[in-house]
């Protein structure tokens, strides 16, 4: 009895001595890589998307992004470089600035993050209305020559672009602003009293 307790003891000092040289040398804990950080370090890689990446991390809709697709399926409309370019400077560098980043960016990217399915483009062909992360729908049509429009401003130029687990990515050529917002951004970016009804001055493609 007090041999065999004896032995159990140096087995138990065994084991733990070897627990503790495992934990030593085991490898570091790395979090399994969901699909949505995936995605957003696809989007990441694109040459095209870079000012589309810029703005989500500057707004941190980079987060929601990841949040949502890994929660559910999703539908993201990426405007390309060329679409960032062609805004209004001004509404550019509004865009840029901390108050523009928090109060109207946010609102214009998470209008792009469709949610409740990763359609491909042949998909969204029969679809007329998409929910958005930002709260108002999108609407789509599908026009001449066989190409979806979206919130009649914008072609999908780089179809099924990118996707991964629970999402897809359609490059389009156009920063789609929410109707909503046009109020805030007249008075947020060009100082004009939200009761006027002035058109948005010279803003680009929209
Ligand atoms: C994909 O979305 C489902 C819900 O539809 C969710 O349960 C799952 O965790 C998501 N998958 C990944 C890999 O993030
Ligand atoms: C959509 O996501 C599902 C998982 O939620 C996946 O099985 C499917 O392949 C995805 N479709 C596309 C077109 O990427």
């Amino acid at each position: 009895m007090k041999e065999l307790r004896g032995r159990l003891g140096r087995a138990v000092v065994f084991l733990s001595l070897a627990v503790f040289v495992a934990a030593q040398v085991a490898p570091p804990y790395v979090p399994p890589v969901y699909a949505g950080q995936k995605l957003l370090d696809a989007i990441a890689k694109r040459g095209e998307l870079s000012f589309f990446y810029g703005a989500l991390v500057a707004s941190r809709i980079d987060l929601t992004l990841v949040e949502n697709v890994d929660r559910q399926p999703v539908t993201v409309f990426a405007p390309n470089n060329a679409a960032f370019q062609a805004l209004d400077p001004e509404l550019q560098a509004c865009l840029q600035s901390e108050k523009g980043k928090l109060n109207i960016l946010t609102q214009i990217l998470t209008f792009h993050i469709a949610v409740g399915r990763n359609f491909t483009v042949d998909e969204l062909k029969s679809v007329k209305e998409l929910p958005t992360v930002m709260g108002m729908a999108l609407d789509l049509e599908v026009a001449l020559g066989g190409k979806i429009l979206i919130e009649k401003t914008a072609t999908i130029v780089g179809p099924n672009a990118l996707s991964s687990y629970n999402a897809t990515v359609h490059i389009i050529d156009d920063v789609m602003i929410p109707g909503n917002l046009v109020g805030n951004i007249l008075t947020g970016c060009y100082g004009v009293p939200a009761s006027s009804s002035l058109p948005m001055p010279s803003a680009g493609s929209f």
